[in-house]
């Protein structure tokens, strides 16, 4: 089919790693299985516009976010653009507009990627539907979590809700390292509703982008001995997962933040990502714990800011706890309450 011009907009939330991805191989390959929960609150919304132009030997788009014109955004998409040509073949056809925003505050050290390259990658889909004109043809969300694994490799885990699994495992049934898939097993009530909210320690500038820490991986001395602890933390995670063993999950998934941080500070260049307000944070959620038996607990990504994870049961306690203990250690005080999503969704 032939179409001239039209507008596509997509939201897609971000996600949090429970057990986490750190060091992939060519062509955004994982080195290791993930599981993440999708949020909910913090997503991005991308309206793509696009119309047929005459000159087809290259990319031509602008991109936007909030209505400002951001140029600096432009050398990361001309690549996405690259990845997913062969994939795409109508890249070339159109110029795009592409007009983005945060639900969450830019530069508040949360990173965009895994919501804005899965929103983008869903906006691109919409168009290959209409062009392709057979929607029996292709699995629409599986293919874009694909194209939104070239873009950020854990964007691929934001389509669906509310956990999926990148990375193939033996355990996890139709898992691959191409794209996400939903969690296919049965989940305890206790981790329905799970809330997350993020505390922002540092909103400055990522000090390690994750292109250059995943490339920290190769040649790590602890490399191996990592990837089999990942494929072993999946698999025990899902016996988690259905027995409710709140626990066991705490311990699993401290483990899984403290080891991603262990890997920046273990290899050559070395790095510590955390700040002293984050160990800070951990240390007063410990102690919260041994005094009031509360199963709250943390994670972290590749920085400083702390994901306070708990169950819905204990939401008025620990967002209390939250603020009279943790907020104080935040930039500016400020933090963003979330909890488990469901997905992208098109608007
Ligand atoms: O998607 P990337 O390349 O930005 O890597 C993200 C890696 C972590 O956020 C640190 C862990 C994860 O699995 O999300």
């Amino acid at each position: 089919k032939h179409i001239e011009s039209g507008d596509f907009t997509w939201s897609s939330p971000s996600n949090i790693a429970l057990v986490k991805y750190w060091g992939k191989k060519q062509d955004q390959i994982p080195e290791n299985p993930s599981i993440s929960f999708t949020l909910d609150y913090c997503k991005t919304t991308t309206k793509l516009s696009f119309s047929e132009k005459e000159n087809k030997e290259n990319f031509s788009f602008d991109v936007f976010l909030d209505n400002e014109k951001k140029d600096d955004f432009k050398p990361k998409i001309e690549t996405f653009f690259k990845r997913v040509e062969r994939y795409l073949p109508f890249l070339k056809n159109y110029h795009f507009k592409i007009e983005t925003s945060n639900s969450f505050p830019h530069s508040s050290g949360i990173a965009s990627s895994a919501s804005g390259m899965s929103a983008l990658a869903l906006c691109l889909m919409s168009i290959e539907k209409v062009l392709v004109n057979d929607d029996l043809k292709i699995n629409f969300i599986q293919k874009a979590s694909f194209l939104a694994r070239l873009g950020s490799g854990s964007a691929c885990r934001s389509l669906e809700g509310d956990l999926v699994v990148w990375g193939e495992h033996e355990d996890v049934v139709g898992s691959s390292d191409l794209f996400g898939v939903k969690y296919p097993f049965e989940v305890h009530e206790n981790f329905k509703n799970y809330q997350d909210t993020i505390l922002l320690v540092d909103k400055g500038e990522k000090q390690v982008s994750s292109t250059v820490g995943h490339n920290l991986m190769h040649g790590h001395p602890f490399a191996q001995q990592r990837f089999e602890q990942a494929n072993k933390n999946l698999k025990d995670i899902k016996n988690i997962l259905k027995s409710g063993d709140l626990d066991a999950f705490i311990g699993l998934v401290e483990s899984e933040a403290l080891t991603l941080h262990a890997m920046m500070m273990t290899s050559m260049p070395y790095f510590i990502l955390m700040k002293p307000n984050t160990l800070q944070i951990i240390n007063k959620i410990w102690a919260f714990r041994e005094s009031t038996g509360s199963k709250v607990c943390f994670t972290l990504d590749a920085g400083a800011n702390v994901h306070v994870l708990y169950p819905e049961n204990e939401a008025e306690s620990v967002l209390k706890f939250i603020k009279s203990e943790l907020v104080t250690f935040c930039q500016k005080g400020e933090y963003i309450i979330d909890k488990i999503g469901f997905g992208a969704k098109l608007l």
